[in-house]
């Protein structure tokens, strides 16, 4: 059951009388739970919006609702307060049954939708011929997630990962593999040869990149030194508003050259770390045209040159094999992951059905489509005859539309894509005459403690393996000193300790992503994830062994407490408050889906973690006055755990039964 739903359901008619039909759903949007518990358990609101609408007093609407919604079996109080709030207080007898029900279900009385929809989500979607990177965390779990989450609610959901498998990451490695491969190394570990070698072409080529950048920053300097010295022949005037002003000029302009200065200092650095070492200088000089021929093996794989062809089907499975070993650990799965090639044969298909459509012109002998709110067109062909990524992109949603009809399609793609998604909407919507809807599920960025992306000492981004090594070693740390103090109920075996130490490590990193807003950038941090206290994964973990540790000693036969259940008791508060967020698991997910944020889960369990914490603190179970009492608060421990081991399974996280 879904409480919150219900009592919008009985006060969707009244309100209906009072408003249009299209403006129920915002009165109904106001009906809330309550912020602060002195204030019941649930708050509606709309009597303030209508009293403004109606031009009439918000407290007697809120009286006449108040009068008219039937709402007996459900509330035991409900009151008017302050200009017009109507609070509602929730029966106990009303969450009682509703903990009852839960109890017997495996659903944990969360209902399934009526009307059931077609997810398509893009997720993970890595390059593959890079190793995954502490930046593929959040598509990852958060695509994740999401798919659990529309499943159980009973949505058809298409979990596809979008490998970049065509791109010019395989000019790279071909161009590499042709130059300076090390063939020992390659058999005896591929994937980090070709690693080697993806960094060492894209070194050369960002060195040639690097050399024109600098004599663009030095041209930046001189102008903004010329600047600089214009501003000071300028003389104060006199006047205070334009002195300030020029003041300022002259401020900006200063900072404005340390920064051109400092950029250029870092190319510059760059560069010189190169020309000091007496292999890469040589294997500069030895490639001037690097950058080029890197395109050029690109276009050839593409043409379908034999040679090339047949290197990427070489590559491609071992790559993939590198990939799916993290999805293993991360208990990560795809129900299609046909990658950017699958899509190439379709791509002159798309330009043609564009130009047909007049969608796309030519300009400057590229294919382009001019799109209205945009400074710059969408480019769908190059002009040395190249497809681009929106191609591949715009053939995606084709051929997705074509085989599933999908109501949504989802990508959760990093923030910075923003612009790429925009357009691609806007082409997809006028191209594709479907229903369709099509949602950037953006993201903000991974940053280490002093706020910037969270890189290597060498400046490449974090590989994601051994992040979760580093986890997991971390969490082994924290699990062993615990069961080592010989205070633990039963100690953990050493084989033990590596499946908590798994589940806590990974937990850890998962949870911290999910539990903030995605849109928001966080902080890489092995201490603040795996604190035992506070909104982190481990807490929830800990919760759910100690529950089933009460469970051990207690020696309770569960399938006996869930089945024989006919009420429980509910008379201390801290009881009533954890038998009331209980009820709200199902709202939770609500909110999840509303924007897609899996961090309303995690606040959710935290919440239900926390009222836990304080009803174990306060009502004693084992110990409990007498049996009753004790089977209903084993009762509510019961559902707890249960509650959180589901909460934590839809983030993608498991539990231990110990720790
Ligand atoms: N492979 C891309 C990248 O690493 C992400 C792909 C996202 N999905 C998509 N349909 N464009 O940046």
């Amino acid at each position: 059951m879904n409480v919150l739903a219900e009592i919008k359901q009985r006060f969707a008619g009244v309100l209906g009388s009072y408003a249009e039909s299209n403006n129920v759903e915002s009165l109904l949007a106001m009906i809330k739970p309550a912020q602060d518990s002195r204030f019941g358990d649930y708050q509606a609101n709309c009597a303030m919006s209508l009293g403004k609408r109606l031009s009439r007093a918000p407290r007697d609407i809120a009286a006449e609702i108040v009068e008219k919604v039937q709402l007996d079996d459900l509330c035991d109080n409900v009151e008017i307060a302050g200009p017009g709030f109507i609070n509602l207080t929730i029966r106990d007898d009303y969450l009682a049954q509703q903990v009852v029900q839960a109890l017997a279900d495996d659903r944990l009385g969360v209902p399934a939708v009526t009307t059931e929809r077609t997810y398509v989500i893009d997720y993970s979607s890595p390059n593959v011929a890079k190793p995954m990177h502490v930046g593929h965390i959040r598509s990852t779990v958060i695509g994740d997630s999401l798919a659990r989450t529309l499943k159980f609610l009973g949505h058809q959901v298409i979990r596809d990962n979008h490998l970049g498998d065509w791109g010019t990451q395989f000019g790279m490695i071909i161009y590499g593999y042709k130059h300076f491969v090390d063939l020992d190394a390659y058999a005896v570990n591929p994937v980090a040869e070709l690693s080697r070698l993806y960094r060492l072409v894209n070194q050369l080529v960002d060195y040639y990149k690097s050399k024109l950048q600098l004599d663009l920053l030095l041209e930046q300097i001189k102008i903004r030194q010329e600047k600089i010295e214009e501003l000071s022949a300028l003389d104060l005037t006199g006047d205070e508003s334009q002195d300030k002003k020029l003041k300022k000029s002259r401020q900006r302009a200063a900072t404005q050259l340390d920064q051109a200065k400092s950029n250029y200092e870092a190319v510059d650095q760059k560069l010189s770390a190169i020309d000091n070492d007496a292999t890469l200088s040589q294997l500069v000089l030895a490639h001037p045209d690097i950058a080029k021929s890197v395109l050029l093996e690109t276009a050839a794989l593409h043409a379908g040159d034999e040679e090339n062809v047949k290197l990427w089907k070489d590559f491609l499975p071992k790559c993939r094999a590198d990939i799916q070993k993290i999805y293993g650990r991360l208990d990560i799965e795809f129900d299609v992951e046909y990658g950017e090639s699958f899509y190439h044969e379709m791509l002159s298909g798309v330009v043609q059905k564009l130009r047909d459509q007049d969608l796309a012109t030519d300009s400057k002998g590229a294919v382009c489509v001019f799109l209205e709110d945009f400074d710059t067109p969408m480019i769908v062909q190059k002009s040395d005859g190249a497809f681009l990524y929106s191609t591949t992109d715009l053939a995606t949603i084709q051929y997705r539309v074509a085989q599933w009809q999908p109501d949504e399609i989802l990508y959760v793609v990093d923030h910075r894509q923003s612009e790429h998604f925009q357009k691609l909407f806007a082409v997809a919507q006028s191209w594709i005459a479907d229903s369709v809807q099509l949602r950037h599920i953006s993201f903000g960025t991974v940053l280490d403690e002093h706020g910037r992306p969270y890189k290597t000492r060498s400046g490449s981004a974090v590989g994601l393996e051994g992040l979760l090594d580093e986890a997991v070693a971390k969490a082994l740390e924290i699990v062993s000193a615990d069961s080592g103090d010989g205070n633990s109920e039963y100690a953990l075996t050493t084989q033990q300790c590596a499946e908590v130490a798994n589940a806590v490590g990974h937990g850890a990193i998962k949870y911290a992503d999910l539990a903030h807003n995605r849109t928001s950038d966080y902080v890489f941090s092995y201490d603040k994830m795996m604190a035992l206290e506070g909104n982190t994964a481990t807490y929830m973990q800990y919760c759910y062994a100690r529950v089933q540790s009460i469970f051990r000693k207690g020696e309770v036969d569960l399938e006996q407490i869930r089945v024989t259940a006919d009420s429980v008791n509910l008379d201390h508060s801290a009881e009533r408050l954890l038998a009331l967020t209980l009820a709200r698991y199902a709202e939770a997910l609500d909110e999840v889906l509303e924007d897609y944020r899996p961090n309303q889960l995690t606040s959710y369990l935290f919440d239900l973690a926390k009222r836990f914490s304080s009803f174990f603190e306060q009502c004693p179970v084992l110990q409990a006055e007498d049996d009753a009492i004790k089977l209903s608060r084993l009762r509510l421990c019961d559902l707890t755990a249960r509650t959180i081991a589901h909460g934590l399974d839809l983030l993608g996280i498991g539990v231990v039964q110990q720790m």
